[in-house]
């Protein structure tokens, strides 16, 4: 890696501020780090005896059914064995144990609708509520070790339905409502799921969005494709939406809970048995399936959830804003925060309906004491003006923490004085669906921060950065991100194929797991995200492949070849913009500008039907040619450097050194592009 400069891979160009603030720390409060959960001397119970370490985070964060006697079997590697011989139950600990010591009347969710309706949850409510789907699904015919698919908008019955999973020991796989049919479909193919849980739509943006077509169009027979796996779709009634019905196989959730009883028996698994499955781009067009198991997994949700948010359980509000299909609501709007007790925030719409205050509304209505959201979040509040959160009290914040991109300095000094009141530690945590849980982070009771870096492995993890030979870069360095010990939330794999889990994380360095993210070293040895350094690209902290949107784009009729980049966004921290060659008859379409906006506008909307509107292209270019190395590979950094608006770098490698001419000429004329 010769780019070792830290803001490289977030949204800001590097200025003079952000150098000056790299140098700025902030130490804890007095009063902050007297209190704090995780004291300094946990980096030296973990480096005294790792296994120990963990073993005690899980007998004492995780009630076990039947206690483990082996904390970790590693002779399987690269699939990790974590607590093996013991037997648990994650809805139990998320729920009935807090209910059995005493804790029945705490909220566990104050849920909020977008159009202002509200719910409050206590976790006696919620035990009654799992338990009756955790039956509806029984009484469907779902069995322990069956996949059930969830896709649905931020409800209760989100959390519901994932504990209910849990609960009989199906393992779940929730797919994000903004994924398409198409995304859907191969979602559960892949899982070869039996049951899907979906709504009839949510709120968004001041309106009724429909779900279920999309659920009825991927389970619907189609041409070249097996017939679905899927028996039977449980709906959830949000909006009052008129749906399509299919008989025999849709069952109306409030039905199908009102008919079951409120008594069940959680079943208990062993600790490696799957709790669930998460998709996610990789650098191939595939998305993979990533495996999480049990007993591991609930240990290091709840232990990072405990000592990086500095959870106090009696009195905190804690809210996460992240969707439950990404990991992050998986973590940390479900296991951590539930089997820690939390009472939590669960807001269903988006930041600016009906008003650019709704978030910060929320924050005074609830109190909210602990907030984990985006840095893309944060540069839109940015940008959309101090005396937007101005207007409200947020002075019940006393931790802020950051997830999904790396954060430019300049946000994250506006989110700790704006947000924060100059007083709420920021933590800025490092992390990945792979790896289950918070990997990085500072300690918000002993860290001090730097604006901008993720800095320290928590304790009992161990994550380094080294060079293209495998070895640590030494202060100062810049290299590759790289975890050197098995972690109890490590992924076990991708669901049905364990080669493509060696080869995508194992076999870079060996005996080492790669992140794919690029990193470096401070002088005071903290660690830096610098973005990734494979074909993955991170839009508003969603990650998206460059490879699965080249393949939709090629798959329309009439593209011939077509290459995505990630171009560096002020808001979004990288932006898609693509590369395309129209096929022969169609290559004039583009020629007007009218023309090339109706291009335009049909990749966009093909790609959104084939993976989702998250996917969607900001700028298609349409261009004569691609360049290509002489072994037809192509050079995505000259793209980039032109969808940067930048001037274009060292092209000698490229087969035919006059394509970046032609490229750059042509996208000169009025045709070139538009945004929306
Ligand atoms: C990026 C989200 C810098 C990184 C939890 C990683 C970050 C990818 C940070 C995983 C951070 C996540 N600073 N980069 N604090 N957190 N990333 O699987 O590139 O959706 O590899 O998990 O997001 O994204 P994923």
């Amino acid at each position: 890696m010769t780019d070792t400069n830290p803001t490289s891979g977030s949204a800001s160009s590097p200025s003079l501020e952000n150098l000056l603030h790299e140098t700025r720390s902030f130490p804890p409060s007095a009063e902050f780090a007297a209190q704090a959960n995780a004291q300094a001397d946990l980096y030296e119970k973990a480096s005294a005896d790792r296994l120990e370490f963990w073993a005690g985070q899980a007998r004492e964060l995780v009630t076990w059914k039947t206690p483990f006697t082996e904390t970790l079997d590693w002779s399987g590697a690269p699939v990790a064995r974590w607590f093996a011989d013991g037997t648990l139950n994650a809805a139990y600990n998320a729920v009935d144990r807090h209910v059995e010591a005493g804790h029945g009347d705490r909220v566990a969710i104050h849920f909020e609708g977008e159009p202002g309706d509200t719910r409050t949850v206590t976790y006696a409510d919620l035990q009654q509520e799992v338990s009756r789907a955790a039956n509806a699904l029984t009484a469907l015919g779902v069995q322990t070790g069956d996949r059930v698919v969830i896709y649905l908008p931020m409800l209760v019955e989100s959390v519901v339905a994932m504990l209910a999973c849990a609960r009989i020991g199906a393992p779940h796989s929730v797919v994000f409502g903004g994924f398409s049919a198409d995304a859907l479909r191969s979602r559960v193919a892949d899982a070869e799921a039996t049951l899907v849980i979906t709504a009839d739509g949510g709120y968004r943006r001041g309106a009724p969005s429909a779900l279920k077509p999309a659920v009825d169009e991927a389970l619907a027979p189609k041409e070249g494709a097996d017939p679905t796996t899927v028996r039977k779709v449980l709906v959830v009634r949000r909006t009052e939406q008129d749906v399509d019905w299919v008989e025999g196989r849709d069952v109306w959730w409030h039905e199908a809970l009102a008919e079951a009883s409120d008594q069940h028996e959680p079943v208990a698994v062993e600790a490696e048995h799957p709790l669930f499955i998460l998709y996610t781009s990789g650098t191939t067009g595939k998305p993979k399936g990533i495996l999480h198991t049990t007993g591991g997994y609930l240990t290091q949700a709840a232990y990072t959830h405990r000592n990086v948010f500095d959870l106090k359980p009696e009195t905190d509000v804690y809210w996460c804003t992240a969707d439950v299909g990404w990991v992050t609501g998986h973590s940390y709007v479900v296991y951590g925060p539930l089997v820690n007790g939390a009472t939590q925030v669960l807001y269903e719409g988006t930041p600016d309906t009906p008003h650019r205050g709704r978030w910060w509304e929320l924050i005074e209505k609830y109190k909210v004491s602990i907030l984990y959201t985006a840095p893309t979040a944060i540069r839109t509040c940015m940008k959309w003006g101090d005396d937007i959160p101005g207007g409200f009290d947020l002075s019940s914040l006393r931790v802020l923490g950051s997830v999904g991109e790396p954060i430019n300095p300049e946000a994250w000094m506006w989110y700790r004085r704006v947000i924060g009141g100059d007083k709420a530690p920021i933590v800025d945590t490092w992390w990945q669906t792979e790896t289950g849980a918070i990997m990085i982070s500072p300690l918000p009771g002993v860290t001090a921060t730097k604006p901008g870096s993720a800095q320290v492995a928590l304790p009992g993890i161990a994550a380094t950065v080294v060079d293209d030979e495998a070895q640590p870069v030494p202060d100062g360095g810049g290299g590759y991100l790289v975890l050197t010990e098995p972690w109890p939330s490590m992924l076990r794999g991708i669901w049905g194929d364990l080669e493509r889990y060696k080869e995508t994380y194992w076999s870079r360095f060996e005996g080492l797991y790669f992140a794919g993210d690029g990193a470096k070293k401070d002088e005071d040895g903290d660690i830096w995200l610098l973005g990734r350094v494979d074909d993955v690209m991170n839009v508003s902290g969603h990650r998206l492949s460059t490879t699965e949107i080249e393949s939709a784009l090629v798959s329309h009729e009439i593209v011939a070849e077509a290459a995505v980049v990630g171009a560096a966004d002020d808001t979004t921290g990288q932006a898609v913009v693509a590369f395309v060659i129209l096929r022969g008859s169609h290559a004039g379409r583009a020629s007007t500008p009218e023309g090339a906006a109706e291009v335009q506008k049909e990749l966009r909307d093909h790609v959104g039907k084939e993976i989702g509107p998250i996917a969607k292209p900001k700028k298609i270019l349409v261009v004569p040619e691609l360049p290509k190395t002489r072994s037809g590979k192509i050079m995505r950094r000259l793209l980039r450097d032109v969808a940067e608006d930048r001037a274009v770098g060292d092209a000698t490698t490229l087969a035919d050194s006059s394509v970046m001419d032609l490229i750059t000429a042509g996208l000169a004329a009025p045709s070139a592009s538009s945004e929306d």
